[in-house]
Formats: C-alpha cells, sequence, structure tokens
C-alpha cells in the first residue's frame, strides 16, 4: 500500500472543538502544523472561507500527497510544506506569513502511518524503519543494532515510560541482529510475557513508542515547536494542541503552565528573581476531552486531550 492510492482518509479528531477553540473567522491566517491527511486543514479552511489561507506543514512527504488530494478545491488557500514543526519558525519567514490567528498541532501520528508496511511503526509489519520523514538517517534498526544496552534500556523507560525496560532491552542485546518490527515484538513478547498486568496494552507498545519518539526526536520537537508557535500567534490568535501520549500531554501542560505564569520563581523566593513574563493566557483551564459519541464513531479519538492557549497583547 501506498499513501497515493487511498480512498479513505484519516478521520480527524475532536474536529468541531478544533474550530471552536481556534475561533476561526473568515479570512484568516491560520498554520497546521501537523497536516496529515489535511482533515483538520480542510474543516479550518470551510470555517475562514472565503479569503481564509493556511500553512500546512508535515514531516511525512507521503501525507502531504494526500492531503494536496483531499484540499483540491481549496488548491489556492493552501501553502504545503514538507518540514519538521521545530523548524516552523524559520518556513513562517520564508513563506512571509508573520502573525497567524491561530495554529494547531495534532501530535503524533496517523492510522495511516501506523498501518504503512514501509515505516514499521506498528508492531505487526515492516521493517525497523519508524522514520516520519524518509530522508533522516536514523533508523530504529541502527537504534536497536547498535545502541548499548544502557542506553535502549534508558530509552525504553524514559519515551515508553516501560517498567520492565532493562529486561526488553538486555534481550534486545542478546537477540541482534534484528531487522523487522514483528521480530523485535516477538523478542519483547518472550522477554517479558505475556499481556501488561495493568492495562490491556501489547507487551511491545511502550517500547515501540519509545523507539519512535527516539527515531524523530520527538519531545525535543514538540519543546522547539510550541515555543515557535507560540511566538507566530497573533495577539489574541490561538494555539491548540492535541495530544495522544501521556508523555507529550505532559510537555504541553508544562509549557503552557510556564508560559501563562510571570513569575516562575520557586515558591520560597519574596521577591521575583526571574523576571518572567506571560505570554499567553490559558483559554481553557482543564483539558477538553472528545465526547462520548466521538469516541464510540472513532475510538482512535478516545485518548486525545486537547489544550489550547491564546496569546496577549504586548501590553499584558
Ligand atoms: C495525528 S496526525 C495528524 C492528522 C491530521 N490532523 C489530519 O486531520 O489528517 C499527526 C501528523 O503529524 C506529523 N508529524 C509528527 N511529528 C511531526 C513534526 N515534528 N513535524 C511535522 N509533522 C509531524 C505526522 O507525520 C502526522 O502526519
Amino acid at each position: 500500500m501506498t499513501a497515493d492510492n487511498l480512498v479513505i482518509y484519516h478521520t480527524p479528531v475532536m474536529v468541531t472543538e478544533v474550530i471552536h477553540y481556534l475561533g476561526v473567522r473568515l479570512g484568516g491566517l491560520y498554520g497546521d502544523l501537523t497536516c496529515g491527511e489535511g482533515g483538520h486543514s480542510l474543516a479550518i479552511l470551510e470555517a475562514a472561507a472565503p479569503g481564509g489561507r493556511i500553512l500546512s506543514l508535515d514531516a511525512d512527504p507521503d501525507m502531504l500527497v494526500v492531503a494536496a488530494r483531499r484540499l483540491q478545491h481549496y488548491k489556492d488557500s493552501v501553502t504545503f510544506i514538507n518540514n519538521n514543526f521545530s523548524q516552523v519558525a524559520k518556513v513562517a519567514e520564508e513563506q512571509r506569513f508573520t502573525s497567524f490567528d491561530g495554529l494547531l498541532m495534532d501530535l503524533g501520528i496517523s492510522s495511516r502511518q501506523l498501518e504503512l508496511e514501509s515505516k514499521g511503526i506498528s508492531f505487526l509489519r515492516g521493517p525497523l524503519d519508524m522514520r516520519l520523514d524518509p530522508e533522516q538517517e536514523l533508523t530504529a534498526e541502527e537504534i536497536v543494532n547498535t545502541y548499548d544496552e544502557k542506553e535502549l534500556a534508558h530509552i525504553f523507560s524514559t519515551y515508553g515510560e516501560e517498567p520492565r525496560a532493562r529486561r526488553i532491552a538486555a534481550a534486545v542485546v542478546r537477540s541482534r541482529p534484528l531487522s523487522s518490527s514483528p521480530e523485535l515484538a516477538e523478542v519483547i513478547v518472550k522477554a517479558v510475557g505475556g499481556r501488561h498486568s495493568r492495562s490491556h496494552l501489547h507487551p511491545a507498545t511502550r517500547a515501540f513508542q519509545a523507539l519512535r519518539y527516539e527515531v524523530n526526536d520527538e519531545l525535543n520537537s514538540v519543546r522547539t515547536g510550541l515555543e515557535q508557535a507560540v511566538d507566530l500567534l497573533s495577539p489574541t490568535g490561538r494555539l491548540v494542541v492535541l495530544a495522544y501520549e501521556s508523555l507529550t500531554d505532559r510537555e504541553v501542560k508544562t509549557y503552557f503552565k510556564r508560559e501563562s505564569t510571570n513569575c516562575i520563581c520557586p515558591p520560597h523566593v519574596v521577591e521575583c528573581q526571574c523576571g518572567h513574563k506571560a505570554r499567553v493566557r490559558l483559554v481553557s483551564r482543564k483539558i477538553v476531552s472528545p465526547s462520548e459519541e466521538e469516541v464510540r464513531t472513532n475510538p482512535r479519538s478516545r485518548s486525545a486531550r486537547l489544550r489550547v492557549v491564546e496569546g496577549l497583547q504586548a501590553d499584558n
């Protein structure tokens, strides 16, 4: 299967809430920093028409091929860019977009990428690759076959929150060389046995997530992407983030909390030393979750957590 012959598109998650919290207005300028198959980009353009424009970015060029087909009707209103959102400041400057009415980050991967055999992101199929950007050099195969046991355990533990990280790392090192995702999954199952005791996850889920994070440097990209996105907001422009994994959601939550706070000195400091100034305000203090109806019709939305901030006027 290639991305090019797809007919059923990835269903965008919480699309009504995304449009609502972005506050999409006619003729506005928006940025979809995780375009994927363009479901959210399309909804934003529909809500902003006539006159709305969007910068739609993705690290995976295959996804942009699909999105271009889906957004054919709005082709004059979209600028597609194949890049990492950690480069969004540079991309916006090159495209001469200085400030956005709204930016969206729908983090992680799409169901299509999970299913694509060539990417090997799922433990069911494919080579140990896991790159979103096929031009990038580091692959899961290189990590699995060359990192030492301690490094592997650290990755499984930090990026997968895997309690049996050391046991899995030792088994991986003993089983080298490994070249396919199902092969690695089998090694993990043998190392840790049946299912996770307190969850219904496949035993390889956390280790696979960890490898994907390491291959694509996901947490650092999210940190940099958030930082640059906030800089690109117009006063009162909004940044909406959807996260599905607790690790990335925690990153978003921590960042939004810090950037919506004027002083970030430790609690015992009586007089502010840091001089930190809030750059955004929290639009919703609590996370926004999908409706029961959406979870029923699109189970993938189950773990979605939406957070939103608004840019502050310069004198705030
Ligand atoms: C959940 S999907 C987005 C789905 C999209 N909202 C839609 O409606 O089709 C996440 C997308 O973000 C992309 N992505 C993940 N990390 C990225 C990064 N650091 N920079 C750019 N794109 C990234 C993935 O390639 C994937 O296409």
